[in-house]
């Protein structure tokens, strides 16, 4: 091997507890003056990901020759990059430079559907006989014509769509143009395997596994049963069934599996799946336990739903640290493209800076939506403009995800330097005040938290290694705990509430980390008999061991 090719092909390891930024490339940097991030965009700002915030791989959102009815979920062909967003020339270049900064790149997958444009699509659809048939999932009609089951698309309306050439319903749980794959016929599999090896030698890193909850359904095409709780009108229409039969089957684990046999084959790759519906620790356990230890991790939403209050969160992590086992990797989760962002859910910075130090001092991996780091909100988009096909199918239920796929906001040049033309969302209104050029230079700033608090975690052996210790103070409404390593101990402080607490702890005085807002000085001794923590401050420490 030529000494150019073993550098392009350098092998990275993952470590369990490395920091996963998430591109949305469309909205990441436009560099061809089309409105829409491009492959060359995320090239540029490398540096940005590795030198400044520090973050150990990219999640790179769909890239594949695409129609763009789901932005890129629906995949016309998984072997070839959408000339949107570049080459494979320029997508070699981007592996090349990634891994010569020592970042790995993580795929998304989307196995559970492809686009109707997919050739096999194509041919399923031209007759009964075809031997792609049986690649997509179809059924007969009822007698009455009308479609084989009660089965609901997520995305609105029902699951099946009639197609007229061979009087057959096919299954889709997304968008009609999103034919849903028959994961039960081995020769789907064995082409999907075919996929994963040829990005494998491409030199990715691992994969993230889309909406793999859909991926099996019910052979027999039960109806799902009634939802008791669902009140029309109010709820969205796809909770009117309980989605037994059609999604969550236990053969979703066999999948899984098989998954894992393949990318366990390569040295120094991982898997996280998206298996959004199970979010109680033992069920996520149940998905660890598949693949050899440290390959592969099931996404943790459960910081995009808990209640806000300090209980809830300890509560879940001390379940979450004592249920998963040696290898298993914890992984923590703001917001993403089809979640509200951080700051926004929460309605305020404060909460979100909290929630910052909170997955930075634990053991895992974060998972940062690009950005999060600048503290970027949901930009409002106008019913009569909305692009996202979730939104304009399913109205007046706010499902639709363009609020938080906006440009990323580089800097106060017309639109957020972003792009030099008008993007093909708008550019949120206070770029001015968050983005990452004000931001590097500010010292309080969003940004400058994050920095703050990589850096430190990157040194720290005590969050890297350490045992997690919540402490029982008096005031419930701050989540304390201690990390804990042979050589060093932190102490993490975390205030809930919109008021003022004072805390009290046995410590002696103890070194300053940072705060949340940044406000005081990094290393100066602080005593812990009598501190008090402002509405939403979070504190980090150092203590004598
Ligand atoms: C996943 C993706 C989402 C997409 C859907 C259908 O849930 O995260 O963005 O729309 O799958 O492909």
């Amino acid at each position: 091997m030529s000494l150019k090719t073993l550098k392009t092909k350098k092998e990275l390891k993952w470590s369990a507890n490395d920091i996963v930024y998430q591109i949305y490339p469309r909205s990441f940097k436009d560099t061809t003056g089309n409105g829409i991030g491009d492959l060359q965009g995320i090239i540029e700002k490398l540096d940005y990901l590795h030198k400044i915030l520090k973050v150990d791989a990219i999640w790179l959102c769909p890239i594949y020759k695409s129609p763009m009815k789901d932005f890129g979920y629906d995949i016309a062909d998984y072997c070839q990059i959408d000339p949107l967003f570049g080459n494979f020339k320029l997508f070699d270049n981007l592996v090349k430079k990634a891994h010569g900064r020592g970042l790995k790149i993580l795929m998304d997958f989307v196995p559970n559907h492809t686009s109707d444009q997919h050739p096999w699509f194509i041919e399923s659809r031209s007759a009964l006989k075809n031997p792609k048939r049986d690649w997509y999932i179809w059924q007969k009609p009822k007698p009455d014509g009308s479609p084989p089951n009660n089965w609901l698309s997520r995305f609105g309306g029902s699951a099946w769509t009639f197609d007229p050439k061979t009087k057959q319903y096919y299954l889709h749980s997304f968008l009609p143009c999103q034919p849903d794959l028959n994961w039960r016929n081995p020769q789907v599999q064995k082409e999907m395997r075919k996929i994963l090896e040829f990005w494998l030698v491409k030199g990715v890193d691992g994969f993230r596994l889309d909406a793999l909850y859909h991926i099996i359904k019910d052979d027999k095409f039960r109806d799902n049963p009634i939802n008791p709780r669902y009140i029309p009108g109010h709820d969205d229409p796809y909770r009117q069934f309980l989605n037994v039969y059609d999604r969550g089957r236990p053969a979703t684990l066999e999948i899984l599996n098989k998954f894992c046999g393949v990318i366990g084959q390569h040295k120094n790759k991982f898997l996280v799946s998206e298996v959004f519906y199970q979010t109680k620790v033992a069920e996520l356990k149940t998905y660890y336990k598949l693949c050899q230890a440290g390959l592969h991790a099931p996404f943790n939403f459960n910081f995009i739903r808990l209640p806000w209050s300090a209980w809830a969160y300890r509560s879940f992590l001390d379940n979450y640290e004592e249920n998963l086992s040696e290898g298993d990797c914890p992984n923590y989760v703001l917001g993403n493209h089809d979640r509200s962002r951080v700051a926004s859910r929460l309605e305020s910075r404060k909460k979100a800076r909290l929630l910052a130090m909170l997955v930075f001092t634990l053991k895992g991996m974060p998972f940062i939506y690009y950005g999060e780091e600048i503290g970027m909100s949901n930009v409002p988009v106008k019913n009569n403009e909305q692009l996202d096909p979730w939104g304009k199918n399913v109205p007046g239920f706010g499902l639709g995800r363009d609020a938080y796929r906006t440009p990323m906001q580089w800097s106060a040049q017309k639109y957020a330097g972003f792009s030099k033309t008008k993007p093909w969302l708008p550019v949120a209104r206070n770029y001015l005040f968050f983005n990452v050029k004000k931001e590097l230079a500010d010292k309080k700033s969003f940004l400058s938290l994050y920095r703050n608090l990589i850096s430190f975690r990157k040194k720290s052996k005590a969050i890297l290694e350490g045992n997690y210790y919540p402490l029982n103070i008096r005031s419930q409404n701050v989540f304390a705990y201690v990390r804990e390593s042979e050589t060093e101990k932190v102490l993490v402080l975390l205030n809930f509430a919109s008021k003022t607490q004072k805390i009290s702890l046995p410590f002696a005085m103890a070194e300053l980390v940072c705060n949340t807002f940044l406000s005081r000085k990094k290393g100066q001794k602080i005593n812990l008999n009598k501190l008090y923590l402002k509405a939403f401050e979070g504190y980090l420490f150092k203590l004598k061991k």
